[in-house]
């Protein structure tokens, strides 16, 4: 048996699964963000770590599986966090999440004293969710917090640490830093020296799948683990979800809904960098590539509306109430940058709106409002790829979206391409499982591993009707944003 660890923004989900990719047990354990002042997104790295030591406990528990059948563990996480700990290893301040947007300075810093070297050497633009405009707000507001650092770290790699006292950082994750130099695979030194980090503060790389240690042996006794349990490196939650998804060749796409939402592309071309309207990172199978295009607010416009205007209604009723609402939900549309938007308009200041408004309007058309502007959100990171030539006609569905027949339809109309949903789909966290699955030599590959763990599910065709009626309603949803750009 293996386990998989994602670490995700809302909660930590822990798997276990057999040989042939058969989840034995789940277990999932929320945590909350801790939102001081607008814009600001942290997370205490304890609460990680205590968490998810709760539920491997519970886990092992539930499943019933002889401690010693348990082999290997690896991880996903939240990606871009920052984590710093002081010369002891402890924590320095709060981890500074990744939808987090206070960095719109650092980010200008960056672009004026790199320029072109920036998407030259990293494939990516500033954006405020990456980790070092991060570093570069603690060295101007906290210095003496960034004194203190002994080494940075991004949170599935705290939480590895905390668990086998080995310090390191994956590739996959290290490519959302903006500090990776992601075709040689290693820290950029021109990067680290343009804005006096000391380089001794990044941490050893390592490969996704490579084997990091043992469980501390007082940590697997917590979690009725055995200490022989190898730990492989794992990776960033969207590698993950692509691994776990089978994404793992040129011409595979997935649509990944989550608190954020992803549209991301096996990409064969390192080099190929979409003028850095898409990210490019590198992927968790050793020497590839991923693009991808990500809305900020994506589950997360969906459980804001449920906690604000449904009474906490549970999402399946929330559904069923949309799909009683007719595409276009009666002309009313919505634009989901409740925290600013990354893909395309990388701007953090920007917020959503509810457009065409009418007093015929229910509750029903609000749910469908939102869950359209959500996939409108991610059909422009579609159009990105596409007009930059790549052929996009088949997409795997994964996360909260991939949970509704409404939503999956909704997606094949809107990217007017098939959407396949997978049987059993278990996200990130399986992708972390697959990991550590190929890590224990179970397969000879991790694309093996995937071949033989995932089974496709159901098919959602686009409907030509449907198709042309959301061409319609998305010029308008497009038009919204630069007449709201000014309300900032
Ligand atoms: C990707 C990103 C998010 C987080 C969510 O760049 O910021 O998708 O990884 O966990």
């Amino acid at each position: 048996y293996a386990i998989g660890v994602d670490l995700g923004t809302s909660s930590v989900k822990v798997l276990l699964v057999d040989q042939n990719g058969r989840v034995v047990s789940s277990v999932s354990k929320p945590y909350p963000l801790i939102q001081p002042r607008p814009g600001y997104s942290e997370q205490d790295p304890e609460e990680w770590v205590e968490k998810t030591v709760q539920a491997l406990k519970e886990l092992v528990e539930e499943s019933k599986v002889p401690r010693d059948d348990i082999e290997g563990l690896s991880f996903s996480g939240q990606m871009h966090g920052l984590v710093l700990l002081d010369e002891n290893y402890r924590v320095i301040r709060n981890a500074i999440l990744w939808n987090d947007t206070r960095t719109t300075e650092q980010c200008k810093q960056i672009e004026r004293e790199l320029g072109g070297k920036l998407l030259e050497i990293t494939k990516n633009p500033a954006l405020e969710g990456f980790t070092l405009p991060k570093i570069l707000w603690v060295k101007k507001y906290e210095p003496e917090n960034l004194k203190k650092a002994r080494v940075f770290l991004l949170p599935k790699d705290y939480l590895r640490f905390r668990l086998t006292g080995t310090i390191g950082m994956d590739y996959s994750d290290a490519a959302g830093t903006l500090l990776l130099d992601i075709v040689n695979k290693s820290w950029s030194t021109d990067i680290l020296r343009a804005f006096d980090i000391p380089s001794g503060i990044c941490p050893p790389l390592v490969e996704t799948e490579d084997e990091v240690g043992r469980l501390i042996p007082e940590i697997a006794e917590k979690c009725g683990l055995s200490p022989d349990v190898k730990v492989f490196a794992g990776g960033a939650d969207n590698a993950c979800g692509a691994i776990g998804a089978g994404i793992l060749e040129e011409g595979k796409a997935l649509c990944s809904i989550g608190t954020s939402g992803v549209f991301l592309s096996y990409e064969k071309d390192k080099n190929k960098n979409f003028g850095g309207k898409v990210h490019l990172f590198n992927h968790g199978q050793k020497d590839s590539y991923y693009t991808m295009g990500v809305t900020l607010a994506a589950g997360y416009s969906l459980s804001w509306f449920k906690d604000t205007f449904a009474n906490c209604q549970p999402f399946t009723d929330l559904l069923e109430e949309a799909a009683l609402s007719p595409i276009g939900a009666n002309g009313l549309i919505f634009t989901p940058f409740l925290v600013g938007e990354r893909t395309p308009y990388a701007d953090a200041k920007i917020r959503g709106t509810f457009t065409g408004i009418d007093s015929s309007h229910t509750k029903r058309d609000f749910a469908r409002a939102v869950i359209e502007g959500i996939v409108f959100s991610i059909h422009e990171s579609v159009e990105i790829f596409r007009n930059y030539g790549k052929k996009i006609d088949t997409v795997i569905s994964i996360g909260g979206g991939a949970k509704s027949d409404l939503w999956l339809q909704i997606q094949a109309d809107v990217f007017n391409a098939t959407v396949i949903k997978l049987q059993n789909e278990q996200g990130p966290g399986m992708g972390a499982a697959m990991i550590a699955a190929s890590g224990l030599g179970w397969y000879p590959s991790l694309k093996d591993c995937t071949e033989a763990f995932i089974q496709p599910g159901q098919t959602f065709e686009p409907i030509p009707e449907n198709v042309s009626r959301y061409q319609a309603f998305y010029q308008v949803y497009k038009d919204v944003y630069p007449h709201t750009v000014a309300i900032n």
